[in-house]
């Protein structure tokens, strides 16, 4: 393993590690639906908004200061994908841009085309696509998956992608199961018959490096506030899609990538923030003089192998305990840290309840992952999920699994 920053020296970066419930502190697996934030972040924040704070392109210093500092978080997001400054577009969350792209999108599509999406899907990839159903007479067709081991079904989206098809959906990893899609694999395929490829990083980005050129997609949006940044959207389009796309835009707007795609003035602290998150990370890394996207590289695969192997205990654990199903695929499978279960006997909002009580902050419900949750075959009532992040430690883990066998112990 890389030497990076010890588990201690990560955690003394988060101020909200400091919170108690019940005398015991805050065990954080919430993660999955947003992460805690370094000081790091909110203090690139409040110096942004108390000493720069101004709206762009114009000619006195702290308009001059917020266009440099949005350049470079624009640089800061094209390290952390491997893509260039000018294919980052900033917005308010995963969700509005996808809706903003699909629209772009649909603009050149006619009807009866093809759209392919999967029912490993959070909504956010879903249902702007199928607004175009609605809009356009888009064709939608949804990829299933093995719901005994999250994986998506290769073989039904191979029979999918037909030269109608113009655009693929999919996400890198599901925020329900946690299952890892080879994104490559589907890009290839979705390329074959000319179709672009538009990749939900969100449940992706926080577990895995994406690397949009090695993948070789067209599109891909990731949330800052799933990897320790304020609430925001991160949309990649390559450039030269980018520059054709009919985009819906103010006709006085700058019109050059990324800001064409930039409805509004934007969230400028949010960015700001969302680019010290990406530094906070490559900076676990000890060797500044390395380059950043290296230092992100080394820093993600110790973080990862440090994930794998707090949730391969977390899962024997559940695995061995009567009345608990878990649900996705095993830590030998590609996955991200991020466990699944219901406990029979009781609500998925009763545990988590329960759980909260004991100090350990769970999630449950269906994480508008509501096809995964439906095709489980579990009510409305959904999962219990828990997911680890960089802060998360193995006693914390081991209080969940005690907390778990309480659960078992006390069974109405
Ligand atoms: C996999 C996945 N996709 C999309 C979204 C939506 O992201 P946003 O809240 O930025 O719109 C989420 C949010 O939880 C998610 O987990």
């Amino acid at each position: 393993m890389h030497r990076i920053a010890s588990e201690i020296e990560i955690r003394s970066h988060f101020p909200a590690l400091t919170r108690t419930m019940n005398d015991r502190p805050v065990a954080y697996f919430d993660g999955p639906g947003g992460t805690q934030v370094p000081r790091e972040v909110g203090e690139a924040m409040t110096e942004y908004l108390y000493h720069h704070n101004a709206n762009t392109h114009w000619a006195y210093p702290a308009s001059k200061e917020t266009d440099e500092a949005l350049l470079a978080a624009r640089a800061t997001f094209a390290d952390f994908l491997n893509a260039k400054p000018e294919e980052i577009t900033f917005g308010a969350n995963m969700t509005t841009l996808v809706f903003h792209l699909a629209r772009s999108i649909g603009r050149q599509l006619e009807a009866g085309d093809e759209i392919v999406i999967t029912d490993l899907d959070h909504h956010a990839n879903i249902d702007p696509w199928r607004a175009l159903e609605v809009e356009k007479g888009i064709r939608i067709k949804s990829v299933r998956f093995d719901t005994d081991t999250g994986q998506l079904d290769w073989a039904h989206l191979t029979d999918l992608l037909s030269n109608k098809v113009k655009v693929l959906a999919i996400g890198g990893a599901s925020n329900a199961l946690g299952t890892i899609n080879d994104l490559k694999q589907a890009t290839s395929l979705a390329h074959q018959v000319g179709a672009y490829v538009f990749v939900d990083a969100v449940h992706y980005a926080p577990h895995k490096l994406v690397d949009v050129q090695a993948i070789g997609c067209d599109f891909l949006a990731c949330s800052p506030y799933k990897f320790y940044g304020p609430h925001l959207g991160v949309l990649f389009g390559k450039h030269e899609l980018l520059e054709q796309l009919s985009v819906p835009k103010l006709l006085p707007a700058p019109n050059h990538n990324g800001e064409r795609l930039e409805t509004g003035t934007q969230n400028h602290e949010g960015i700001v923030g969302a680019a010290a998150a990406v530094n906070f990370l490559a900076n676990l890394h000890p060797e500044p003089s390395l380059d950043r996207r290296l230092r992100l590289q080394l820093v993600f695969d110790t973080l990862h192998q440090r994930g794998h192997e707090l949730i391969s205990h977390l899962w024997d654990s559940l695995k061995n305990m009567n009345h608990v199903t878990v649900y996705g695929p095993s830590p030998e499978m590609p996955r991200t840290p991020t466990v699944s279960f219901t406990v029979d006997g009781f609500s998925s909002e009763e545990v988590t309840r329960r759980l909260s009580n004991e100090a350990i902050f769970t999630s449950h419900g269906d994480f508008y992952a509501t096809t995964v949750v439906h095709k489980l075959g579990l009510s409305e009532e959904g999962l219990v999920r828990t997911g680890c992040a960089c802060y998360t430690t193995q006693n914390e883990v081991d209080r969940l699994i005690e907390g778990v066998k309480h659960l078992n112990r006390i069974r109405p």
